[in-house]
This record gives structure tokens, C-alpha cells and sequence, in this order.
């Protein structure tokens, strides 16, 4: 069974890259037409973190993630009011889970969807680990929404197909696996070229480890391939924070990417303005950067 638990990972400058573009695209989404959003999260993790529970001080991943960034420009922070427009939704949405107070609790990828879907919006979760899906469970189950919210104890993959097409043509596929699989690098193409041919108009979000290891590398090139021969546009975004100091950090992961299919057209503009404040604060080392790529409108 699978190691990998978000818990260590929660708020680390990977969610901050993935949250932040998640949000932005949720926020184009549910404003642009009332035709209602199917939203999917194929590797949903269990929803909602503690930024101060032993699993997250361990790694102390988020005091080189989400952090720095809260202290700079949350709320009441010196620069609040120059946060740029992705940043400021972003942390906006992590103030509403801590009422004003300290950053302590971290919404994943569910709870972040289910604060920016509507009343029209379905949004479904899988996920596969038995203690991560029934936490997932308690944790969705508090907000008393289940004709609206349901969370899948299967694998993403292939609960997917079942999904698609939505009746209303509208939708977002998140995929985050965590990687733990050499296999999910093939899985993740594999699962986007099925879903582009059942529903070619949608938003297919995928986030991926920037690592040394072939895989990681193809995967992007892979994607852009799909999305240009299937005439749809795209968008990557990477963020890489660079080599730690010598300070004794832990280096762990350095960097990472998201690739889009479909992606809204505000999100050239608004990664392009957020992620070099991001990187500037961020920024430990050698390797530190950022960079946005997509196709031409
Ligand atoms: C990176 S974490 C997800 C984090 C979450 N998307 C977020 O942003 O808050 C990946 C999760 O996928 C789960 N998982 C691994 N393989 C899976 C599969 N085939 N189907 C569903 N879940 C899976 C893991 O247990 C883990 O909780």
C-alpha cells in the first residue's frame, strides 16, 4: 500500500504552485456561464490539514511554502494590499478557513473546490488510501452537502472515465497523484487522452514533480503533444525553489509543475504576475524559477 501521506506535504511550495492555479481557475470558472461545473479531483488526499500537527511541523515543508507568503501578504500583512490578483484569492480563501487568526488550518484540493463550486456544481472525490478516504469522508461529511459532494474510495484513473462527458459539457479534472507510482507518470497520459476523446472541452489540470528521473521530464512534453494534436490550448506553469542553504534544511522536493488543457485565458496573465512574487520569497538557491509557457491564443 501506498506510503505517501499529504499531511507532511500540506502548504509546501508544490500546493502553493497548485492551490494558487487551482484557484484562479475556479474563480474564472464559476463566473463565466451559470451552466452547471463538474468537478473532479482524482487524487483528493483527505481535504483539510493542520498546519501545526505533528505530521506538518515534522517536515516544516509549509515554512518554505504557504508561510512566507501568509506573513507577507495575508491579511493585515505589510504587502496585503500588493498582492497580486492570484496570490490575494488564494490567501484570501486559506484567511477564511482560520478566521482572522493564525495560518493553522490548510484546505487541500477538495475543500478548495468545494469553497469556490456553486450551488449548480458537483464535485467528486477519489481517493484510494483507507485511512486518507475515510479522514476525506469525515471531513466532507462536515459540510453537509452530499448530493453535491461525494467522495470515491477507488482509483482516480479509472473512476474517471465513468464521469465524462458531463450532461452540461462544463467541467474541471484535477490530477494529482502523488507520484509514489512509476506507473502513474503513463497513467496520468493515459487518463488525459481517454478524457479529451469523452470530453474534448474540458479544463484537465495536472500537477507533476520537476525530479530527475525521465518520467518526470516526459510527462509535460507528453501533454503538449496530446493538447496540440488534438487542437486544444494549454498552459505550464513551473515554480522551483532551488537547492536548500547550508543551513541544515532538508532539501526535499525543489520544484514542480502543472500543465493545462483548456485552460481559461486570464491564466497566462494572472501566474505571470503572482509567480515571480512567489519565487522572490521563496527562493533558496541555486535552480530557483519560475516560468509560463502556453500556446498561442
Ligand atoms: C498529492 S496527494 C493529493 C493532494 C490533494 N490533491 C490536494 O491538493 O490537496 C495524492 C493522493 O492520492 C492518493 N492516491 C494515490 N493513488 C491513487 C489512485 N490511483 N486513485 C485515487 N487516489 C490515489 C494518495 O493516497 C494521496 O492521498
Amino acid at each position: 500500500m501506498f506510503s505517501y501521506r499529504h499531511a507532511f506535504h500540506a502548504g509546501n511550495h508544490a500546493d502553493v504552485l497548485k492551490h494558487m492555479t487551482l484557484v484562479a481557475i475556479l474563480r474564472y470558472l464559476t463566473s463565466a456561464k451559470d451552466t452547471p461545473l463538474l468537478l473532479a479531483d482524482t487524487h483528493a488526499g483527505t481535504g483539510l490539514y493542520r498546519l501545526d500537527s505533528g505530521d506538518a511541523q515534522t517536515s516544516g515543508e509549509a515554512s518554505e511554502g504557504v508561510l512566507p507568503l501568509w506573513q507577507q501578504y495575508g491579511p493585515g500583512a505589510p504587502d496585503e494590499a500588493r498582492a497580486p490578483e492570484a496570490l490575494a484569492a488564494y490567501l484570501q480563501l486559506l484567511a477564511g478557513f482560520n478566521g482572522g487568526e493564525a495560518l493553522r488550518k490548510y484546505p487541500g484540493s477538495p475543500f478548495i473546490t468545494a469553497t469556490l463550486m456553486r450551488a449548480q456544481d458537483q464535485l467528486r472525490l477519489f481517493e484510494l488510501h483507507p485511512t486518507d478516504s475515510r479522514l476525506l469522508d469525515n471531513n466532507v461529511a462536515e459540510l453537509g452537502r452530499p448530493d453535491a459532494i461525494q467522495v470515491v474510495r477507488n482509483n482516480g484513473f479509472a473512476g474517471l472515465k465513468g464521469l465524462l462527458p458531463p450532461s452540461s459539457r462544463r467541467g474541471l479534472v484535477l490530477i494529482d497523484p502523488s507520484y509514489e507510482l512509476k506507473t502513474d507518470y503513463g497513467q496520468v497520459t493515459a487518463t488525459v487522452q481517454d478524457a479529451l476523446q469523452r470530453f474534448a472541452t474540458g479544463c484537465y489540470v495536472v500537477w507533476y514533480p520537476v525530479i530527475p528521473r525521465p518520467e518526470a521530464h516526459d510527462l509535460p512534453r507528453k501533454l503538449k503533444a496530446m493538447a496540440q494534436q488534438a487542437g486544444k490550448s494549454w498552459l505550464h506553469a513551473t515554480l522551483a525553489i532551488g537547492r536548500a542553504g547550508d543551513d541544515g534544511a532538508r532539501d526535499g522536493l525543489r520544484a514542480s509543475g502543472m500543465f493545462i488543457i483548456n485552460p481559461p485565458f486570464v491564466l497566462k496573465e494572472q501566474l505571470e504576475q503572482a509567480l515571480p512574487v512567489v519565487h522572490r520569497l521563496l527562493k533558496r538557491g541555486s535552480g530557483a524559477s519560475w516560468a509560463v509557457e502556453a500556446s498561442k491564443a
